[in-house]
């Protein structure tokens, strides 16, 4: 991550107009003011988090993962005080890996209850089964003593 700038809030927060527009997003600082008109979501929201953090708002939208790569065109530094292989994980790259890791676990899922449901199921019945059978058998010897 040579070549990127290191900058605070304040100095985040002095660029927030529509000729110079800064955004955070998961401690990344976006320069955004060519973007404004580009925005498929339009100039007013971006303006409304001029300046600011705007992680959850970008969240809550549910972006895609190309608006997520996105971003990346547009960072022009990190925040201070931010780790900035934290910053890599908490982004698209985490995100992507954790949807392998979801689809990984779901095709687990599919396969796993039948095994499931015979050993915990079927295999104590049988062994109480001959049990009970093995009791069974041996009381009757006991009666014609
Ligand atoms: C550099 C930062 C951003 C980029 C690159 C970006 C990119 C995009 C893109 C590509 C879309 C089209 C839909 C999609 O692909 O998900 C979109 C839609 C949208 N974005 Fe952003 N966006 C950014 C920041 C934000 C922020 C900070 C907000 C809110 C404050 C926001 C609000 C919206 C809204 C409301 C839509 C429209 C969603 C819809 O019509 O369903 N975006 N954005």
């Amino acid at each position: 991550m040579a070549g990127l700038r290191f900058f605070t809030f304040s100095q985040v927060a002095q660029h927030k107009s529509n000729k110079d527009c800064w955004l955070v997003i998961n401690g990344r600082v976006l320069d955004v003011t060519k973007f404004l008109e580009e925005h498929p979501g339009g100039d007013e929201v971006l303006l409304e988090v001029a300046g600011k953090d705007a992680t959850k708002e970008f969240d809550a939208i549910g972006h895609s993962k190309e608006a997520q790569n996105l971003v990346l065109k547009y960072q022009v530094g990190v925040l201070q005080g931010v780790n900035v292989q934290e910053v890599d994980f908490k982004g698209v790259v985490d995100k992507e890996s954790n949807n392998k890791e979801m689809s990984a676990f779901v095709i687990k899922e599919d396969s796993a209850p039948k095994s499931i449901v015979f050993y915990e199921f079927f295999v104590p019945i049988l062994v109480a089964g001959l049990y009970f059978g093995y009791r069974f058998l041996t009381s009757e010897d006991s009666i014609t003593y």
